[in-house]
Order: structure tokens, then sequence, then C-alpha cells
């Protein structure tokens, strides 16, 4: 009996087998294949094909009918893959291969000549580079809705009052449209580093082929602009085998994530019991099997905790490209996947957050209650005693705090103590200094470029609304 390895039976791969007798292991070529992800690419492959035959057929590598019954092929492909009716084969490891050996099928010879001048390595640097182009075109404008939604919900809440916070501990009144507005621009940065990441990503790699170009007189300025980029690459080996649009990409990810990951933990504490300064309705909110009272944040939860896998995409890909010497190695194949989920996740928990945005319910009198609790206002009594006394400020500071030490011991607030108190620790002060310990008159005052004042925020809110509504 011999034992005949399955494989020794396979044929060898149409598209390069050339050399090969045999076929791969079953697990060559499970390690192998990335057809069960990039198919993701089909679009930009077919986009970059069309770009790619147009061209070949303007400097007469290709004759006009072969060329048109590439471009007719393609079409057909494109409807089958979108039908569902396209057979993907796993032997034909890539996306590339699946899509030129179909075309093959359908048009014969003509197909074979299409990867004239071009490399799997050219092809998948500006398939990914559309992909992620697109996905970038995509995200930005899922920011500007989120932010649209926050801006809104800022201009609603101008001047209603909230606490601030440092260190999660009661800091000086804020508005609660003030605190929505810090988000807008945190979100208009995430666009800002995605604007940036497709402009230096926007240069065709398409003809540099394997590695040091082609022997063909063939137009790259031309191939470019098809596909819509600004330029083509301009080193052959740089163009085949760096990812780092990917990796600033998922850099821009990371951080928006995070961002998006910070507002997640605001919304959970704010619908908590002992909080309640928001409630979400039953469209943003899952019930418990056991406690029928329930009503958890689960999308916010799950918003804050996708920044782990967002993260982890973008430390993944620089591990995968660390130390690669040039030019193309196979270990890029392992830029897809986590550049597809991160762009996933990141795009659905900008849905959720806008989602939960608008769905909220703020409870501003309760806001408003807790504005003033642990003696928020205590910075203003100082900058009365600077203002008025022209105390130096560390004086008004020690002398403040004492007063927040006598109202604490007696467990009032400091607009409760007497005038006379007030008087015991500094003799100047006068019923002046009520005027300042009031929730509103404290963000009324705060009215320096970028302050929480309610004018302040009104303004700022409706030039938010202007550039996003
Ligand atoms: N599927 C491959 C990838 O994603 C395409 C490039 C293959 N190139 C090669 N020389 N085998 O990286």
């Amino acid at each position: 009996m011999t034992d005949t390895p399955e494989h020794a039976n396979k044929p060898a791969n149409m598209q390069w087998g050339g050399r090969f007798a045999g076929g791969p292991s079953a697990i060559m070529q499970d390690i192998n294949a990335s057809i069960g992800f990039d198919r993701k690419l089909w679009r930009q492959d077919i986009r970059g094909s069309r770009a790619h035959a147009a061209m070949l057929a303007k400097i007469g590598l290709l004759t006009p009918e072969d060329e048109h019954a590439i471009t007719t092929g393609l079409e057909g492909i494109a409807q089958e893959i979108e039908a569902g009716t396209f057979a993907f084969d796993v032997a034909l490891e890539d996306i590339h291969m699946n899509i030129e050996a179909r075309l093959t099928d359908r048009i014969g010879e003509a197909g074979k000549r299409l990867h004239t001048a071009r490399s799997r390595n050219d092809q998948v640097a500006t398939d990914f580079r559309l992909w992620v182009r697109d996905a970038i075109d995509g995200l930005s404008a899922q920011i500007s809705g989120t932010m649209l939604a926050l801006a809104q919900r800022a201009a609603l809440h101008a001047a209603d009052p909230m606490p601030g916070f440092t260190h999660l501990q009661t800091a000086q009144p804020v508005t609660f449209g003030h605190h929505m507005l810090a988000y807008v621009e945190m979100l208009d940065r995430d666009r800002g580093r995605l604007a940036d990441c497709r402009r230096r990503l926007n240069a065709c790699p398409l003809g540099s082929a394997a590695l040091a170009g082609t022997s063909f007189p063939i137009d790259r300025h031309m191939t470019a602009a098809a596909l819509g980029f600004d330029r083509p690459t301009a080193n052959s080996l740089d163009a085949v085998s760096d990812r780092d649009f990917a990796m600033e990409f998922l850099s821009a990810a990371a951080i928006g994530a995070v961002h998006l990951s910070r507002l997640a933990e605001e919304i959970v504490i704010w619908c908590s019991a002992p909080y309640r300064f928001i409630r979400l309705s039953d469209a943003f909110t899952t019930g418990s099997s056991i406690m029928p009272q329930k009503r958890n944040p689960d999308a916010a939860e799950l918003v804050r905790a996708k920044t782990g896998r967002v993260t982890g995409a973008l430390v993944a890909l620089l591990i995968v490209m660390k130390g690669l010497p040039l030019a193309y190695a196979k270990d890029m194949q392992e830029d897809k996947e986590p550049v597809f989920d991160a762009a996933e996740a990141w795009a659905l928990s900008l849905a959720a957050t806008a989602g939960m945005v608008r769905d909220m319910t703020p409870d501003t009198v309760r806001m408003r209650s807790f504005a003033g609790s642990g003696f928020a206002t205590a910075t203003d009594l100082a900058d009365w005693l600077v203002r008025v006394l022209r105390l130096p400020f560390r004086s008004a500071h020690h002398v403040t705090g004492r007063l927040v030490a006598m109202a604490e011991a007696r467990g009032v607030d400091l607009a409760e103590l007497s005038l006379a108190d007030m008087q015991g620790v500094e003799q100047g002060i006068t019923a002046d200094i009520f005027s300042v310990l009031t929730v509103e008159a404290s963000v009324a005052s705060r009215t320096s470029y970028g302050g929480t004042a309610p004018a302040n925020v009104a303004e700022q809110a409706a030039r938010w609304l202007a550039v996003l509504a």
C-alpha cells in the first residue's frame, strides 16, 4: 500500500503553476488563501482592472476588441458577485486570481492578457488603498453625522447647568451643552486625522508591478487619474511594500474609538441610578433576564468595549509590518482583516453613539440640582476675593478653603453661610459675594473664549450647526 499525499493528485495552480508538478497540501492552501476575507475588495479589484485594461489599450498592448471583451467580462463578473452566484474558489487563493480566472472562463484568450505589466503586488496595494479610501469617506460622513447630533444637543442645552468634574469629583458647574461640544471638537479632530491620512494615501501603486516597475511603456498617470488618485507613486519598491496608509488609518481609528469610549463611559455613568442625569429609551437599552427593574445601557458599554478590538487592530498591523525587508512579503496579506474589522467596529460605534445622543432625555432639573454640590462655586468665591478685595489668588484660595471647611463642618453650602461667618474669616467680605455663589452666576461668568458661559456655548453650537447641518 502506498501512502500517497492527497496533494500529489491535485493539479498545479492555473495562474502561476507552470513550474509546479503538484498542488498545495490542504494546510498550505488554508494558510495561503485570503479569499475568505479579501473578497471584500472585489469592487476595487474590478475598478483597478478596468483602468489597467483601458491604459493597456491606449498604449497598444491590448486591441480595442480585447479591451471591450475585458470590460464587458468584468461587468458580468460584478453582476455575478452582486447576485451571489459567483463561485469563489479557495484554490485560486485570493480575489485577484478568482476574478482573473473567471474572466478567462468567460472571454477566453483576452482575459489572459489583462495581467500584462502588473503583478498581484501592485494590484493588491492599489485595491487596498481604494478600499481604505472608500472607508475613510464613509467614516468621515458618519463622524459628521455624529457631530451634528452632538451639536444639536448642545444648542438645546446651552444654558442647562450640570456638575463639571475633575477626577470625577465635582469641580465647577458647566453647561450640558458645553460638555456635548467638547466631543464635537474631539470628533472634528478625528475627521481631520482621516483627511490627513487620505491625502497621503492618495497615490496610485498600479504599474509598480512586482517590485521593480515594468519594461512596458505604460501610462501610470492615466491609471492614477482614472482611479481618482492625485498621482502615481514615485518608487516601485515603496509602493508595493508599505502599508503605512493602513497603519495611519488604524491610528486614527484607535484614537477615534478612544474618544467614543469616553462618551460611552459617561453615558453609562449618567444612566446609573445614583446619577440619573440622562435616560435612554427602549431603543438603546436592554433588560435583564432576572432583574425586572433593570434597564442596561448595553450600546454604550459595547461602544466602550469596541475600543479594544480597534486598538488591537492597530497593534496587530504594526507588528506584522515591523522588520519586514523590502519589498512585498506574504506577511502583508495579514494587513486586511484588522483594517476591515476596525472599520466596521468604528462605523457601528459611530452609529450607536449618534443614536444614543439623539435618543437620550437629559434630566436637566436633576443635573442642575447637583451642579452646585460639593462646593462647586468655591472658585467663584476665591475669584471674587481677588477681583473685589484685590487679594492675591493664593491668599484668596486659603480664605476660601477655610470657608469651605466651615460649611462642610456644618453640613451646609457656601451660600448658606452668613455674612458674619464670612467676615469672621475675611473681614473685607460684603454681601455682594453671595451674587457669585449661585450655579447660574458661576456658569454665566465663564465668558473667556472657550469657556462654559451659556452665551459662548450657544454661539459655538450655532457655529457648528452652520457647518454641519
Ligand atoms: N493575496 C495577496 C495579499 O493579499 C496578494 C498578493 C500576492 N502576491 C504574491 N506575490 N504572492 O497580499
